[in-house]
């Protein structure tokens, strides 16, 4: 199984510290926000990826790059470890028009294949024992859907930012009848918003294809494609397990930074201090 990352987007929400640094290489601790998504699939036995990038972001070529001076530079066989670049075959294609995700997940078809796929998108961090990507084949496994990952959130709570799954059967991995995007509030098809991980099958990919040679302008999305595999039976859902973190816009990541910061073994608890020391 391979993946994909999506990290073509300009980040506006970002601006101006992302006119010269991807929004993907902001970091969370020591390490950038696409490290754990890489991480994470490497969690789940995943070792080819494509990341789809864009002009202004080659900082994230660099990253997954050796940096053999700096490691020589270092004395210590474990930060020489930490700047290493990982086991993977990591590679980069660049999105020439920003034409919607669907046209960005389109681009990896050659290097996809006849195979499925796990698509991130790297806003979408995951914490927790079983990696989120590993969750996904799971279900696949079982199913042979494509799958969703899917989160439950409160009755109360403004979901009109996500796209929804419409879903019936069991609660942990319910079939997926169709996703609405972003749904006005009180249009909800469930409380069961869609994160930033899906597992595409060949019929997805083949749907986007014929999608993509009918449509003419703006943007193509992904949501279309999903839907007709959904409509056609195919599609699961994975209420997963852990915490997701959603760092895709300022506020959002700030929690994700002391939330993380906070949960580290060597800096958590003096930070924990100075925190209730800020908020006397
Ligand atoms: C995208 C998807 C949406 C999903 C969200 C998760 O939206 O279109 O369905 O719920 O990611 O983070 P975006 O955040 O790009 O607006």
């Amino acid at each position: 199984m391979k993946g994909i990352i999506l990290a073509a987007g300009y980040g506006s929400r970002f601006l101006p510290a992302t006119k010269t640094v991807p929004k993907e290489l902001l970091p969370l601790g020591t390490r950038p926000a696409v490290d754990y998504v890489v991480q994470e699939f490497l969690g789940a036995g995943i070792r080819e990826i494509l990341v789809i990038t864009s002009r202004r972001k080659r900082a994230l070529e660099d990253y997954f790059d050796r940096e053999i001076e700096l490691e020589h530079t270092l004395n210590r066989p474990e930060r020489q470890a930490a700047i290493r670049p990982v086991d993977a075959g990591i590679y980069f294609r660049r999105q020439q028009t920003m034409d919607g995700t669907g046209a960005a997940v389109l681009l990896a078809r050659e290097f996809v294949g006849d195979d499925s796929c796990v698509l991130a998108y790297p806003d979408d961090l995951h914490f927790g024992e079983v990696p989120l990507a590993r969750q996904l084949v799971e279900v696949h496994t079982r199913t042979g859907d494509a799958v969703l990952a899917l989160e439950t959130r409160p009755e109360q709570e403004d979901i009109s930012r996500y796209g929804v799954a419409a879903t019936d059967g069991a609660a942990s991995d319910p079939k997926v009848r169709g996703v609405v995007e972003k749904p006005p509030t009180g249009t909800e098809p469930s409380r069961h918003i869609v994160v930033g991980r899906y597992l595409l099958t060949t019929e997805v990919l083949r749907a986007l294809e014929r999608g993509y040679a009918l449509h003419t302008t703006g943007e193509f999305p992904l949501t279309e494609a999903l839907n007709e595999v959904a409509g056609a039976g195919g599609m699961s859902g994975c209420v997963f397990t852990g915490e997701r973190l959603d760092t895709g816009e300022p506020d959002g990541y700030y929690r994700a930074v002391v939330r993380h910061w906070l949960q580290d073994a060597r800096h958590g608890p003096s930070f924990r201090e100075y925190l209730h020391s800020l908020l006397e």
